[in-house]
């Protein structure tokens, strides 16, 4: 069986910074009841004429920049997100316009925040199999676009931000490889974080009169995600472990989807290890949703909290509900 290694990434997040204090202006919210609650001190927020795919695009770019290749040379594209620019089609073949590749395979996947996580695990099976040799893959956000900003909405629209993070999967020829991924889903909890529209349910939601503006905004009951986010990162985060016959010393780094600092907190504390070793950037971005494994994961190389050798475990937990992990070898 062959390996998979990620040879290159890059992010990319718009420019307008959201400050608490900027959010405290449109809703009744202030700085201290979203950072003692959060963690979050600001986000960014795509401008009206950015969308998802400008994003991805960008991040796409940076990512094959880094990882030195012919961008001919890449067999697939996949792509996490909730927030395309259309309901359908999805946003990678946007991409293979826009990047100029190949008329290769490309899909989007709908699995929230653990959509990254799962992106590379489908991409790793490809590879893994021969079937492919080179994937790009990309979590990508505008989803500010979709939430109430209001303080109707607030719940929702202090946690989230805009951005995008893309890797360059290829055939490894040396240790450095993906470990293991871990992939799974309860859907009987689905409405404690979900948005009900556009969806089929309602058979004419696009007749005037049955549109209901409150369906086309994410819902969520934050205590039941809460309670959820922090028994399943620790789950998942340990059966990677026990399938790789690893300890937690052994990690450097553990990258989490960042969905709240409070989570991050409780995780690294039911696994025993210091707040340090799960990495957290979510002051600055809030909540990115499939992107904020991928932009995390490049700042901390940027940073150079992961050298080579080091074992590194990606984790994720989301609506649906959804849950994932990935150890990978530097
Ligand atoms: N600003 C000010 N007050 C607010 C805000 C806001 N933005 N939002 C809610 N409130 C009010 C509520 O209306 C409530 O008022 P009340 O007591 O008069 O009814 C009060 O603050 C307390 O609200 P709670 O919901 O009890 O606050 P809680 O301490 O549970 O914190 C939070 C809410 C931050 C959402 C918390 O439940 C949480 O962290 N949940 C996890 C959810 C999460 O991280 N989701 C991320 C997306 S999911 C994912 O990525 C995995």
């Amino acid at each position: 069986m062959k390996k998979t290694r990620i040879i290159g990434a890059g992010f990319c997040v718009p420019d307008n910074v959201v400050t608490n204090d900027d959010l405290s202006k449109m809703m009744d919210t202030s700085d201290e009841w979203i950072y003692s609650r959060s963690g979050i001190k600001e986000r960014r927020w795509a401008d009206e004429k950015t969308t998802t795919s400008d994003l991805a695009y960008e991040a796409s770019y940076r990512a094959i920049k880094q990882a030195q290749i012919d961008p001919d040379e890449i067999d697939m594209i996949v792509v996490g997100t909730l927030s395309s620019d259309y309901f359908f089609p999805g946003v990678s073949a946007q991409l293979q316009e826009r990047l100029n590749l190949r008329n290769v395979a490309a899909f989007d996947i709908k699995a929230a925040c653990s959509a990254f996580v799962y992106s590379l695990s489908i991409a790793d099976q490809f590879i893994k199999t021969g079937a492919a040799k080179t994937i790009l893959i990309i979590g990508a956000e505008t989803q500010t676009k979709l939430i109430e900003k209001s303080t109707e909405g607030r719940d929702i629209a202090v946690l989230f931000g805009d951005g995008a993070g893309a890797a360059v999967l290829q055939t490894s020829s040396n240790e450095s490889c993906i470990l293991s991924t871990h992939l799974h889903s309860e859907g009987k909890d689905l409405k404690n974080l979900w948005m009900e529209a556009p969806g089929t349910v309602e058979n004419g939601w696009v007749d005037d009169a049955k549109i209901f503006k409150s369906k086309f905004t994410p819902k969520m009951n934050g205590k039941e995600v809460f309670r959820s986010a922090v028994t399943r990162f620790p789950e998942v985060i340990n059966e990677a472990l026990k399938h790789n016959d690893i300890k937690i010393e052994d990690v450097k780094l553990i990258v989490p989807h960042q969905a709240n600092f409070r989570i991050s907190e409780a995780v690294a504390k039911r696994l025993g290890v210091d707040t340090e070793k799960v990495y957290s950037n979510i002051h600055k971005y809030g909540n990115t949703t499939a992107a904020s494994i991928p932009i995390a994961l490049c700042e901390a190389l940027e940073q150079n909290r992961i050298s080579k050798g080091d074992i590194i475990i990606l984790a994720a937990f989301g609506a649906g509900y959804t849950w994932a992990s990935a150890a990978i070898r530097w």
